[in-house]
């Protein structure tokens, strides 16, 4: 069995952060959000992954997984030109595929619970296809799977009057019938090959899809508070380590991962669930959490910061709070002495004051 990982698209809802990068490079809870899928595959035993890239930043996904032989797999990388849609990103791989099923993972999608038991069953079954569903609260956001006894009866893209709540996830397992039925398809009004397009011509043409309801966590990350959201449920789920040191007058509470080389300074609170990464100078005096990821080399004194990711080389320092943000690598945050706002924005940037 395969595995493809989807690592292109637009990413505008996640501009400016993929301006510079794509969003599966995001990190949440210090770890690229696509390296939790590729661990996915793996841990299910599926070791022979393409990456589809394309767009803004391709060059980082493949200098951060190379051939993936530092994360125990080997990986191939598919060139899409453009984002012209997950079913059209999933027929570049047909080559790679080669008769074998495979199982699909949107790179922006997080899914808690191990993949394996849906692998194996799909593996011994005789589906043209299996999908995950997950119930939602706003089903007109979503591919949505009309289900009845059991049985699929179809999949339509975002229906004004959803017949469930049951959301299509991004994770699809497939065989390679899937890649004729792809050749037949016609571009949506958004001029995309669509993954739910291409399903529902599987059942249409009599094939069986069979599908599992994930009542785990799922998330697909397509927004900023998706993001947030995510590091949350996944700094709750961590096992705690403290690598670094305390100065006096120091508390903590709750789920703590602090990384080595990393300085809490007097006078500061860690409220849980927080990872900072190694090599951090936190305070003195700043009050961290919770919900808050902290990577790599940053610097952060004097502030409150609650429900953030802040990435890696970032400097802060002021008697101010931060709140509900995502500030990406190397940036620079400091009161200033002037009544004034000094400010040197990049495209798109967001700022409430
Ligand atoms: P989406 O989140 O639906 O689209 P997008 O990434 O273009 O984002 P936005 O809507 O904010 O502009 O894509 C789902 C996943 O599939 C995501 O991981 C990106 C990936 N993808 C591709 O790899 N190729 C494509 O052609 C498309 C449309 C998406």
């Amino acid at each position: 069995m395969k595995g493809i990982i989807l690592h292109g698209g637009h990413g505008t809802r996640l501009r400016p952060l993929t301006h510079t990068g794509p969003k599966q490079l995001l990190p949440i809870a210090n770890k690229p959000m696509s390296q939790y899928c590729l661990e996915s595959l793996r841990d299910a035993g599926i070791k022979d992954i393409a990456i589809i890239i394309g767009g803004t930043g391709s060059n980082k996904v493949q200098e951060y997984y190379g051939n993936g032989e530092k994360f125990g797999v080997k990986i191939s990388y598919v060139f899409q030109d453009s984002p012209r849609g997950i079913a059209h990103a999933i027929r570049l791989c047909k080559e790679f595929v080669n008769g074998e099923k495979v199982v699909v993972f949107l790179g922006d999608n997080i899914l808690k619970k191990s993949i394996a038991d849906y692998v194996k069953k799909f593996n011994d079954s005789n589906a043209s296809a299996s999908i995950l569903l997950c119930e939602v609260d706003n089903p007109t956001q979503f591919g949505i799977a009309d289900v009845k006894d059991g049985v699929i009866k179809k999949i339509m893209e975002k229906p004004k009057n959803p017949p469930t709540n049951l959301a299509v996830t991004g994770i699809y397992l497939l065989t390679d019938t899937i890649f004729d039925i792809i050749d037949r398809l016609k571009p949506s009004w958004r001029n995309e090959y669509e993954i739910t397009d291409a399903l529902q011509m599987l059942l249409e043409e009599g094939h069986k899809i069979v599908y599992n309801t994930v009542t785990d966590y799922w998330k697909d990350t397509g927004t900023p508070h998706d993001i947030i959201h995510a590091n949350h449920v996944i700094l709750n789920d961590m096992k705690p380590y403290f690598d670094g040191t305390k100065e006096e007058n120091v508390t903590i509470s709750g789920n703590i991962m602090v990384g080595a080389g990393t300085v809490i300074k007097n006078g500061s609170k860690i409220i849980g669930p927080v990872i900072i990464g190694q090599n951090c100078k936190i305070g003195p005096n700043s009050t961290i959490g919770p919900n808050i990821s902290i990577g790599y080399d940053s610097k952060i004194s004097g502030c409150n910061i609650e429900n953030s990711i802040i990435m890696s080389g970032c400097d802060i320092n002021g008697d101010f709070t931060i709140k509900d943000s995502i500030i990406a690598f190397n940036c620079e945050i400091k009161k200033s002495d002037t009544l004034s706002k000094i400010f040197l924005l990049g495209e798109g940037t967001k700022i409430s004051l």
